[in-house]
């Protein structure tokens, strides 16, 4: 048996959606033509190629081949890039981004399945992501899920303004060319399953009207799954977390929005050709159950050495504290947004003087309106979740499992206790480590700084809702 390079084996899957022999051949000819006497592309070739076409970006293409990216970057440079622009009839050096490749060869008509339609269904748009910073290692795993290993259903999870609806926008934008249709639903203006079908199905149906006198949820699953099939398309529903219930564990669904969790099953374990992406705050409660095979959840954390470029953006200087700022903040975007508009306006840029402001407070300095949206998650919080976080806070170092449910004012069984520090886990609220063999329990520095500005008795009128 011939055993197949690395670079054979990679990206084959956009043989469905291309027409690669056709487009082997005549760039090969290009190439004889233009740069060499060679009338072949190499295997290296056509699989950086073929990566272009899946929405990977060079970066990417380098790290699954085990290359370099400069390397890669030049071997475009100096080959497919030249030969596309030959191609398509343009100037040399014509192509100033990697996305013109699968562009251009679109529209040079080298694509066999139809245009993906962009769709924007009523409960909201497509949005439009203008800056994007980092994320490099997570849009690698998520293309690996979503367009190499076909997975049916993956979540994004994290803490408010950790960058999950930004994320899968620019996902959206690269990996478009790979389905046929995409839908994006913003559950924060419609969380209605049953309206969000009515409305997917219409987009659906190809006569474009769906029947609107079905009402049963499972017709409409059972006949969203039918269109799932029959094309590839790509469903994302934004923000979960506004179909789930307040005071209670991570996840559980309203009862009126308890539909979703036979959507997300049925779609995760169904036959079909298409994805549903979703992002959320907390992970439902039986995502656990979904994990396997075709089902992935990813967990963000901050935007580490990537947010610098948000101070950039805003001028701001004495970038040697930087690391420390972007630390006081867990690299949250949108928190480190705000406060850099904050450095810029009241300290004139200068983020040496607002860490010495900063630093003379008992803890960081959050914005109202960061501090408006923690709150919404906070409430769905239960009554031991917001003790714990409390404890955590005024020990302010890591606690492990015992002397965690020690220092708790409220008795609490073991069993109950556990459910609560999962339940945080799932909702990105507190971090474990290991500390001498044990698993310790610790929060971050923003909930550290909400816990100690605010009011115990706010949480306390909070936590009347029942354990
Ligand atoms: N990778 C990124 N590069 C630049 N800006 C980003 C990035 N990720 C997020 N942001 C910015 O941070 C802010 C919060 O991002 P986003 O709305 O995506 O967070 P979220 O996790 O969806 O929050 P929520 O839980 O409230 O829905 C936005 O203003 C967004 O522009
Ligand atoms: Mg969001």
């Amino acid at each position: 048996m011939i055993q197949k390079t690395i670079e054979e084996q990679l990206f084959l899957v956009v043989a469905e959606n291309w027409n690669l022999e056709l487009l082997y051949q005549d760039l090969a000819n290009v190439k004889r033509v233009n740069i060499t006497r060679k009338a072949k592309l190499s295997p290296i070739e056509k699989a950086m190629l073929r990566g272009l076409l899946a929405g990977y970006s060079p970066k990417e293409i380098a790290s699954k081949l085990y290359w370099t990216a400069a390397s890669v970057g030049v071997e475009l440079s100096k080959g497919i890039y030249r030969y596309v622009e030959a191609l398509t009839d343009r100037e040399s050096n014509a192509l100033k981004s990697w996305r013109d490749v699968a562009k251009w060869l679109e529209e040079a008509g080298y694509k066999t399945k139809n245009k993906t339609h962009n769709i924007s269904i009523n409960c909201g748009e497509l949005p439009e992501v203008t800056q994007f910073y980092g994320r490099e290692p997570e849009l690698t795993q998520l293309k690996q899920w979503i367009v190499e290993k076909r997975d049916r259903l993956v979540m994004l999870s994290g803490m408010v303004g950790i960058g999950k609806t930004t994320l899968a926008a620019h996902l959206t934008q690269e990996i478009k060319s790979d389905f046929e249709c995409i839908i994006w639903c913003n559950l924060k203006y419609q969380s209605s399953l049953s309206h969000i079908l009515v409305e997917i199905l219409d987009v659906l149906s190809p006569n474009g009207k769906s029947n609107d006198t079905v009402v049963d949820i499972n017709i409409q699953i059972n006949q969203l799954l039918k269109y799932l099939q029959e094309q590839r398309c790509l469903l994302i529903l934004d923000g979960l977390e506004n179909t789930m219930s307040a005071g209670s564990f991570a996840g559980f669904y309203q009862k009126k929005y308890q539909e979703y969790s036979q959507l997300m099953k049925r779609i995760a374990t169904e036959n079909h050709q298409s994805c549903l992406l979703v992002t959320s705050q907390d992970e439902p409660i039986d995502m656990p159950l979904l994990q396997g095979n075709n089902v992935h959840t990813l967990s963000l954390n901050g935007l580490g050495e990537a947010a610098k470029n948000i101070f950039l953006e805003r001028n701001l200087s004495s970038f040697q504290f930087w690391d420390e700022l972007i630390s006081c903040y867990c690299g949250n975007p949108l928190a480190l947004k705000l406060i850099a508009a904050i450095i810029r306006d009241l300290f004139n840029g200068n983020v040496a003087s607002f860490l010495d402001a900063n630093n003379n407070q008992t803890s960081n300095i959050l914005p109202i309106y960061f501090k408006k949206l923690f709150e919404q998650q906070l409430e769905r919080l239960s009554n031991l979740e917001i003790e714990i976080l409390r404890c955590l806070v005024s020990n302010n170092r890591p606690i492990c499992f015992n002397n965690l449910q020690d220092h708790l004012a409220s008795e609490s069984n073991a069993a109950y206790f556990i459910q609560a520090l999962n339940s945080l886990r799932r909702r990105s609220l507190i971090d474990m480590i290991s500390e001498n063999n044990n698993t310790c329990f610790q929060i971050n520095n923003i909930i550290k700084a909400y816990f100690s500005t605010n009011n115990q008795n706010k949480f306390e009128l909070l936590a009347l809702n029942e354990y």
